[in-house]
């Protein structure tokens, strides 16, 4: 088992996330153009795959604090307006790394969470696709000419 330092770990979820997850979603293409974190697609209120993805694993993981839809709560922060102003490496490594600026308001880390790890590029594009994106509120659906792309292959990262 392997314990690192808690300060350690925004630069070194960085680059993990740089090798390990960029690479792994790049299989999985909107359109042409290999995936990134943060891309998205939003037509007619439905998305891409991979923003669908996003928004069941916010729902599952962080709804709960954040508030529905990524709005934020009394609690914790809007992560639509997080997302906009912190870019993906910041935003990614606050999920890694957990964070307290208010004592008592506690951000946990995510780090021992696969489940949660491997799928911040699609928490993060789902943010962009609520914000700039202007999708709205409730459980999207997803594009009908983009449904293949989610049942074959591993794009759908459910369990
Ligand atoms: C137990 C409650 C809780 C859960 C669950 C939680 N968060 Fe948070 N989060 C917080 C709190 C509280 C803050 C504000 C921390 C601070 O800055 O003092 C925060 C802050 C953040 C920030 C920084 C926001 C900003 O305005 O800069 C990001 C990004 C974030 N959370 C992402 C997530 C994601 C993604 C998930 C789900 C995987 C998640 N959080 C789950 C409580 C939570």
């Amino acid at each position: 088992m392997m314990v690192f330092q808690r300060t350690y770990w925004p630069a070194l979820a960085v680059a993990l996330l740089g090798l390990l997850l960029v690479p792994a979603t790049a299989a999985q293409e909107l359109g042409e153009a290999p995936y990134r974190p943060g891309d998205y697609v939003v037509e007619d209120g439905k998305v891409d795959p991979n923003t669908y993805e996003g928004y069941i694993v916010y729902t599952r993981a962080c709804m709960a604090c954040h508030g529905p839809d990524g709005l934020g709560s009394s609690f914790a922060p809007s992560l639509i307006r997080a997302a906009e102003r912190r870019g993906w490496a910041d935003f990614a490594g606050t999920v890694a790394a957990g964070r307290e600026v208010q004592p008592g308001q506690v951000m946990p880390s995510f780090a021992d969470d696969p489940y949660v790890m491997r799928n911040i590029p699609y928490i993060f594009s789902y943010m962009l696709a609520r914000g700039e994106g202007g999708l709205g509120r409730g459980r999207p659906q997803i594009i009908e000419s983009m449904q293949d792309e989610a049942e074959s292959g591993d794009g759908n990262q459910d369990d």
